[in-house]
């Protein structure tokens, strides 16, 4: 069965959450897109060579989900090149037989167009900044400040802006808790998969 949920929103949402849920639940598997920009951040250098060259081993790091690292993979993820270069490998992961959960800012509208479920994860900026605060620590203030910064550059940019596809459905987990909004979801994909 080929099968695919997109999953878009911007940082802190709750994708990566629902995402895993969603995946473990019916059995897809699941790609979690951001790790591909923040490995290529990571590499440094060229970031057009870098993302040409990303293998499976370079996602793996454990220090990929840091702050400054988000802040770096938004910076090099403005980047055409950089963009085009890792379309092929998310497409044949979102068309691959079994399933396929993948979350990111432009899965719905450019990766995957033709998704059977598009869901677009939001909050409000205040809700998204705590929930990262309570990862991440430090100053809650800064936290915000970083979390608005990148939502304006990931919103922004000319390539493959974020932004809700026209028929994605939107799911707002600021007044929502974890589970409340995994079952949401779930909802929306079971009432797909039995159409
Ligand atoms: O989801 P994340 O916080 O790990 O993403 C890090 C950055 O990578 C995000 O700010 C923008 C970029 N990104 C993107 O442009 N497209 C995606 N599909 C996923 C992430």
């Amino acid at each position: 069965m080929i099968f695919t949920v997109a999953i878009d929103g911007p940082a802190a949402a709750g994708k990566g959450t629902i995402g895993q849920a969603l995946a473990a639940r019916f059995g897809f598997a699941h790609l979690d897109t951001g790790l591909l920009y923040r490995a290529v951040a990571a590499k440094g250098g060229d970031s057009v060579a870098a993302a040409r060259g990303l293998v499976a081993a370079d996602l793996m790091g454990a220090g990929l989900r840091t702050l400054d690292l988000g802040q770096a993979a938004s910076r090099v993820a403005v980047l055409p090149g950089v963009r085009a270069a890792l379309v092929a490998f998310q497409r044949r992961f979102a068309r691959a037989e079994g399933g396929a959960v993948l979350d990111g800012r432009d899965i719905g509208t450019v990766i995957c167009p033709e998704a059977e479920v598009k869901l677009y994860v939001t909050a409000s900026p205040q809700v998204r900044a705590h929930r990262r605060w309570l990862e991440v620590g430090g100053d809650e203030t800064r936290v915000l400040a970083e979390v608005l910064e990148r939502d304006g550059r990931d919103m922004g940019r000319a390539a493959a802006p974020l932004k809700p596809a026209q028929d994605a459905i939107v799911l707002d987990t600021s007044v929502l808790s974890i589970d409340e909004a995994v079952q949401a979801a779930v909802d929306v994909v079971q009432a797909r998969m039995g159409a």
